[in-house]
């Protein structure tokens, strides 16, 4: 007895190690994770979740226009993402005089519904191991392109197998740095509408200030509606085209969050490196994210004076500056977070114990005894291009103009009719590019950003045209500048639109004398005869070797449940409704309510003006079915492993009814990209009854949750 006893105290002392993390294969949990989630008090089966025989959960779960995961809530077609992933639609909607951004948007009935070009969710048909069928009889010891065509064809073999006689598609992704290959039949919408989006008041209410933080007030959702052909499946849109009858949709639960409830988020998260070896984390913490951020700083700045200066230009940059700002602010956090959790010495344990376990072992000796010199003299190589990489992505790429140069120059100086599907698709592109493009700031933009790549860049690297000019106008940039747009035949959508009407000799020649588009050209000569080889050859060497790693780490810690790298495909994250202690003599709460955004008012400052039919509601406690008493909840946070990608993503409860909508991390969190810490990393998610209350009780637009089904 008393042993058990001891036993038991033992086992409640050491927690499983790695309690929370990962993000899972649907149709490997039964076999990896069910048990686990049971265990966390989860009621569904795995079944539920992932089936290949009958509706499931993952019926219910798109992936949103590749960049964020939506989910069906009603038999119509009716999809629930959040503010922020519908952002751009919601922008190309607005003007000036109907300003949907700041006032939000709402059709009362299907006709109101606006269509979005180019937009398109993805649903998932099936998924299945491809390992065998794709390895089959490729040597391990290929070089790296060669295993990688050989690869290739096989993936267009099988896939076109895959989907023979159907309007499915297929892809067959790798994972764990191509020790497996999964194949994804998928099934894609493209007549998607936009049905609403709250004001920018509420659904990014807190902005950049509270971007990537807890405590968080933000009703960060949006509805579109997936139409199809009358048949059902896809078809371009149409006004004759009916709402989609998905397989499955999520009921929703008005129960609410208590602390400890079991969890799980389903959806897209885009990248994760979790395996890294502790040069890369260096190299990351070190010198890619300072420079990086430096970079942005600057960009931001310039982008938020002139927003402030013009409403064209707030409206123009809206969503790019969300962008810019967003992974910027998202790097200073990651690297706070891995330097404070000891990121680099954890991966230097880690590679310690590796090489204790090599040496132990003369076949591992054999397999893997060079791995860590290896890994060590490859990121020693990219480190030598690393920071000019930095500056051409980021500094140089970060201004439009050097965009469209880019664009234009990948038509090569061969000419090209005017009806080639080339030049038509470009056509479409440069009138998106103009209509939120402001002249005078990208100027701006230039003047600061190639200071900065000047700067940062050997002077024997440096364009002879940007050397000239710099010596000539004794280092003004703003006079660089203009020397350079002044000249520019890029002006204007009408002058490119002229040069895609003949792109002929002449005209080719025209552009090559354009200082703009020359100086681009003189930058990507030297990046493609200097940096772009290196860090082709890096990167190549760096996935064999990661490959050998993580078959070499699976070996190793026979006891850990691996899971890959996010890869933008889908998975399932489960965890628990979670507080945390930030720091020491701090503790959250694992929610928050409509108090919250009345403390947190400012009609000074953008980011914190409340709408006054909020107010009115919070005064009133007009909370209908969606409060608590006289409580109005807005966000939670929870344990699940998540990153971009995610935003949109339901969190579901143990019923498999959805509760939420995920959209962020916290601040402390954000190293969980490369390395998840259970006490620190928590993801945060709209409560769904806010976002109920919000369109019932705030917009009026209760006949869309009468198309709900709602479990109370
Ligand atoms: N940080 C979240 C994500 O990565 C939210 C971004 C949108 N919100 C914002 N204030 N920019 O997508
Ligand atoms: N906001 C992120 C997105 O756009 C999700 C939050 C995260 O990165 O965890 O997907």
């Amino acid at each position: 007895m008393k042993k058990l006893s001891f036993l038991f105290v033992f086992f409640l002392l050491i927690k499983p190690l790695w309690a929370d993390e990962g993000m899972w294969l649907p149709f490997l949990l039964k076999q990896l994770n069910e048990a686990d989630m049971k265990a966390r008090g989860m009621k569904i089966s795995a079944e539920d979740i992932y089936s290949i025989n009958k509706s499931s959960l993952k019926d219910a779960i798109v992936s949103f226009g590749g960049f964020c995961t939506g989910e069906m809530i009603s038999d119509q077609g009716l999809l629930l993402t959040n503010h922020h992933c519908g952002y751009g639609q919601v922008q190309t909607h607005s003007t000036v005089e109907k300003d949907y951004l700041t006032n939000g948007f709402w059709a009362m009935n299907r006709a109101e519904e606006l269509p979005n070009a180019g937009l398109f969710v993805r649903f998932i048909v099936r998924m299945e191991d491809v390992t065998t069928q794709v390895l089959k009889d490729i040597p391990t010891q290929l070089p790296e392109n060669e295993r990688q065509s050989a690869i290739n064809s096989r993936i267009a073999e099988i896939t076109k197998k895959a989907i023979e006689g159907t309007h499915y598609e297929a892809t067959i992704r790798p994972f764990f740095y191509g020790n497996e290959y999964y194949m994804f039949v998928t099934e894609t919408f493209t007549d998607v509408r936009l049905v609403g989006a709250p004001p920018s008041s509420i659904g990014k209410f807190g902005g950049d200030t509270d971007n990537w933080m807890w405590t968080r007030h933000t009703g960060d959702f949006a509805l579109f509606r997936v139409y199809a052909g009358v048949d059902g499946k896809p078809a371009p849109y149409s006004p004759l085209n009916v709402p989609y009858r998905p397989k499955h949709f999520l009921p929703i639960s008005l129960k609410g969050v208590k602390m400890d409830d079991f969890t799980m988020v389903f959806g897209f998260p885009g990248r994760t490196t979790e395996y890294l070896p502790s040069q890369a984390v260096d190299l990351l913490i070190n010198e890619t994210n300072p420079h990086r951020i430096k970079i942005r700083d600057l960009k931001l700045r310039i982008l938020d004076k002139e927003m402030k200066a013009s409403d064209a230009v707030r409206i123009q940059y809206a969503a790019k500056y969300a962008s810019t700002a967003n992974s910027w602010k998202k790097w200073i956090g990651e690297s706070k977070g891995l330097k404070k959790f000891k990121g680099l010495e954890k991966k230097k344990i880690v590679e310690a114990e590796f090489a204790n376990w090599v040496e132990a072992d003369p076949n591992r000796k054999v397999q893997y005894g060079s791995l860590l010199a290896e890994f060590e003299a490859v990121y020693q190589k990219q480190r030598s291009v690393n920071l000019s990489r930095i500056y051409i992505d980021e500094a140089v790429q970060g201004i439009e103009f050097m965009r469209l140069a880019s664009r234009l120059s990948g038509f090569g100086t061969k000419p090209i009719d005017k009806n080639d599907p080339k030049i038509v698709d470009f056509r479409k592109w440069t009138k998106d590019f103009f209509k939120d493009f402001n002249f005078q700031t990208d100027q701006k933009v230039f003047a600061g950003l190639m200071k900065l790549y000047f700067e940062n860049t050997k002077a024997e690297n440096l364009p002879a045209s940007l050397k000239e000019k710099h010596a000539q106008m004794k280092g003004d940039w703003d006079e660089i500048a203009d020397s350079f747009y002044s000249q520019t035949l890029m002006s204007s959508e009408e002058a490119i639109q002229q040069i895609l009407d003949d792109y002929s000799e002449n005209n080719i020649d025209r552009l090559l004398h354009d200082p703009v588009f020359a100086l681009f050209k003189e930058i990507q000569a030297y990046d493609q005869a200097k940096i772009a080889p290196v860090m082709k050859e890096t990167n190549d060497k760096i996935d064999g070797l990661m490959r050998t790693y993580l078959r070499a780490l699976r070996e190793m810690q026979t006891k850990r449940k691996f899971y890959p790298d996010a890869n933008s495909t889908l998975r399932v994250s489960f965890g628990q409704v979670k507080n945390y202690t930030p720091k020491d003599g701090v503790q959250y709460l694992h929610y928050t309510t409509l108090d919250g955004i009345m403390e947190k008012e400012d009609p000074e400052n953008e980011d914190f003006v409340v709408p006054t039919k909020l107010k009115e509601l919070y005064a009133s406690k007009d909370y209908g079915q969606y409060g608590v008493k006289d409580m109005m909840p807005v966000c939670f946070t929870a344990s699940n492993h998540t990153t971009g990608g995610n935003s949109g993503s339901p969190v579901i409860n143990a019923e498999g009814h959805l509760i939420g909508t995920n959209f962020d991390r916290n601040w402390e969190g954000t190293m969980s990209d490369v390395m998840y810490d259970p006490d620190m990393c928590r993801n945060i998610a709209v409560d769904i009854r806010y976002t109920l209350f919000i369109i019932d009780k705030f917009a009026g637009a209760g006949h869309l949750v009468k198309e709900m089904k709602i479990v109370r």
